[in-house]
């Protein structure tokens, strides 16, 4: 295959809402994202993912879409757009949207008329969504067709009297799923997709795309998953998606998927198949669940962070594309926990921990897709009131906690440790108020740290995450680690994270302690000639037993 400028690419995900605001109405937006390009392009970046900025009443911040044509106020108009492509271009910085194609908004014009038997259109749009008439008990009461769960918490059914039927969600109740099977509405999505091909963008991540076809028998199940999620027929949806639209235009396409056998990840993302180019998949995402935890269950519950389980998920994947297909890298997107918080330590190594991971996942080969605010170190909430708050699947979760025997405090600790919202406050840009981020009180508050955690303190002092990440990327690009091959080292290790990365050129040797203490490694590796390049202590000889302080991490090179 031609090489592609995805293989080279550092992409950076940017949650516009949050990134910076340009008209101070607490609301990050386009002026505000072109103001900070020059900061993107200085630190290396050359792809940019933008979460979705399309017309919504942000029930979802805007993965629920009322209209795919326009850009929502909240973000600017669609001269911005544009001008934010040329920007953005002039720079060498590629551009890729969300696109949402599994469900719309409750009030896109689309759902008005499925929903109202007395919209002139609603025979053409009735059918553009998932409807199932009630079922009944013996008593009469109406009752869901099924037992089916929502990924945000709660049912999948939402009742229409108008038409005295449930529509299916299986995100909030004000995200109706499109209906997959209805070819006009594909039509209409191509139609979309094609239409901004036209203003420019290079590229789109694919919202949710392993969940576009769903079991029409709908046969009972609770939670269900398996009837909405992950079935035969998606691949077919996708792969004609790619033929008629990403393929013929060029653009790259990335999609989303939980977790895949060597033969699905091929179908996904091999380098022959038209379904995408890249694959975000997550599994090694929540890799400290504790399984036994009833009160705040699934990913809200929290344990001791699987090592093991973290480098086995890049193994596997990195050995089912090998050669066939090329992997995507990233820590976390706008939907999981700060990772510093996550998988390292935010209160006494805070800057120790972000290095480490920095170290243990920028050495790899793939693309990297790096989250805003991960390069400053930016860390959970600190929340004290429900209200600060804004995911709409926090008041949901909230309810089942409570209903499942949590104490408030108990569920509030959870929604600081786990919540979504924990990605998605403003970025920190200097110690002025609101952060720089804007100049009136933004729509979700700052977390409280930004005097000490912010890029301005962090620009130019050597011994910062931000300039370990400016130098990571700088590194990547001159020795071509996207390209390297990857082995990893005593991989079943509960503590230690080692891998070489053996690119063209030379060889990269990580070592990384994921734990508050100290722990020794057994290297075995014959040292004919590593130098110690980076550490977040201090220089080391490399020998073969090594004793690692609380979350050390080194990076050996050898040239060939
Ligand atoms: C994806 C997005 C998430 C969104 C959901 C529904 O998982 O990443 O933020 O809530 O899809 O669109
Ligand atoms: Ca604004």
């Amino acid at each position: 295959m031609k090489r592609q400028w995805w293989q080279d690419a550092i992409i950076y995900q940017i949650y516009l809402r949050s990134f910076k605001d340009s008209n101070n109405d607490g609301i990050g937006d386009f002026k505000g994202l072109i103001s900070k390009l020059d900061y993107l392009s200085d630190l290396g970046i050359t792809a940019l993912w933008v979460s979705p900025h399309y017309e919504s009443p942000m029930d979802d911040n805007g993965y629920d879409i009322s209209d795919f044509f326009k850009v929502s106020e909240d973000y600017g108009t669609l001269k911005d757009v544009k001008e934010f492509i040329n920007e953005a271009h002039k720079k060498n910085i590629k551009v890729i949207f969300d696109l949402v194609l599994n469900h719309t908004s409750d009030e896109h014009e689309w759902f008005k008329a499925a929903k109202d038997p007395v919209h002139v259109d609603h025979h053409k749009y009735h059918d553009y969504y998932i409807w199932q008439k009630p079922k009944y008990d013996e008593a009469g009461n109406r009752q869901m067709p099924t037992q089916w769960l929502s990924w945000f918490g709660g049912p999948v059914w939402e009742y229409n009297d108008l038409t005295d039927e449930y529509y299916l969600h299986i995100f909030s109740k004000k995200m109706p799923d499109l209906n997959w099977r209805n070819n006009d509405m594909k039509r209409d999505l191509k139609d979309i997709a094609k239409w901004w091909i036209n203003q420019g963008v290079d590229g789109f991540r694919v919202d949710a795309s392993n969940h576009l076809e769903k079991n029409w028998d709908f046969p009972e199940g609770h939670p269900g998953y398996e009837h909405f999620s992950g079935l035969p027929m998606h691949h077919k949806y996708l792969e004609d998606f790619g033929i008629e639209v990403f393929k013929p235009n060029n653009v790259m396409s990335m999609g989303e998927a939980g977790n895949a056998t060597k033969e699905e990840a091929l179908k996904y993302c091999g380098f022959d198949s038209n379904e995408f180019d890249m694959l975000i998949h997550f599994g090694h995402c929540w890799a400290d669940l504790d399984f036994s935890n009833q009160v705040t269950p699934g990913k809200w519950s929290s344990g001791k962070v699987n090592v093991r389980h973290i480098k086995s998920s890049y193994d596997k994947w990195f050995k089912m594309l090998n050669g066939n297909g090329w992997n995507l890298i990233y820590w976390h997107n706008h939907d999981q926990p700060r990772v510093i918080s996550h998988y390292g330590n935010d209160t006494s190594y805070r800057v120790q921990s972000g290095k480490m991971l920095a170290y243990s996942l920028y050495l790899m080969p793939g693309t990297p897709i790096i989250y805003q605010g991960e390069e400053i170190g930016m860390v959970n909430v600190d929340y004290e009131k429900l209200t600060d708050f804004r995911d709409v699947e926090v008041y949901t979760e909230y309810k089942n906690f409570i209903q499942a025997g949590a104490t408030h405090e108990l569920a509030m600790n959870t929604l600081r440790n786990r919540s979504r919202d924990n990605a998605r406050t403003p970025f920190q840009w200097d110690e002025s108020s609101y952060a720089g981020f804007s100049k009136v009180t933004p729509w979700i508050k700052v977390n409280d740290n930004y005097k000490s955690v912010n890029l301005n303190s962090q620009m130019n002092d050597r011994n910062s995450i931000f300039e370990t990440y400016k130098e990571l990327i700088k590194m990547r690009k001159a020795e071509q680690l996207n390209d390297g091959i990857i082995e990893f080292i005593d991989i079943e290790n509960e503590d230690a994270f080692i891998y070489i990365n053996e690119t063209s050129n030379a060889k990269f040797l990580v070592i990384s302690n994921f734990r508050e203490k100290e722990i020794t490694v057994d290297l075995n590796i014959v040292n004919s000639g590593y130098r110690n390049i980076l550490y977040n202590y201090s220089e080391r000889e490399l020998v073969n037993v090594m004793k690692l302080q609380p979350y050390e991490a080194l990076v050996y090179k050898m040239t060939k």
